[in-house]
């Protein structure tokens, strides 16, 4: 939990049944529409990694993307997208993981990053943490030192940070 965990928690909104009966959807909407909450959401992450000594933040399709950005523009590091199957131009390595119905990929550019490199991997949100451990594979396989996996929202309650954290890599969220 970092120092605005609180206050940034009190701005994402619950959306009842939502995609489906039974799910309480975590919405970041609100967060991002607030342009104060944003700034303390970037400045939590800048603070927690301005003496990491990153290379690249490697962040996920598509709502990591939000949060990757503008960290790795003020860390003054490298962006790399780690996308869904089939939508990177390049030459890709890929990872399949299991989701509750069926599979799915995450892919990276073969060049994306050098080895060795020091990475951070974001998204908005960990869940399950199906996609956060492809991606923390598919760089950990390429070559790539996952410094640390990071995220807005963590539902510990789903068991994803725990299983992340037992396949060997350090998490960090906002809130949970
Ligand atoms: N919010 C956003 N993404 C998600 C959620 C949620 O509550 N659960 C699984 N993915």
């Amino acid at each position: 939990m970092s120092i605005y965990g609180d206050y940034i928690k009190s701005v994402i909104r619950t959306v009842p049944d939502w995609p489906q009966p039974g799910v309480n959807f975590r919405d970041i909407t609100p967060l991002l529409q607030n342009s104060a909450a944003f700034r303390k959401l970037i400045d939590s992450f800048v603070h927690r990694y301005q003496e990491m000594d990153l290379d690249a933040i490697a962040a996920i399709d598509a709502r990591g993307f939000i949060i990757g950005a503008p960290l790795a523009y003020e860390l003054g590091c490298s962006f790399v997208p780690v996308r869904k199957k089939g939508k990177l131009p390049f030459k890709t390595i890929s990872e399949t993981y299991t989701l509750e119905y069926g599979q799915a990929e995450v892919e990276l550019h073969s060049d994306a990053f050098k080895q060795g490199d020091r990475i951070l991997i974001v998204d908005d949100l960990i869940a399950t943490g199906g996609t956060m451990l492809a991606a923390a594979k598919l760089i950990t396989r390429s070559g790539g030192q996952v410094v640390e996996t990071a995220t807005i929202v963590d539902l510990p309650d789903l068991g994803g940070s725990a299983r992340i954290r037992e396949a060997g890599y350090s998490v960090f969220a906002v809130c949970s």
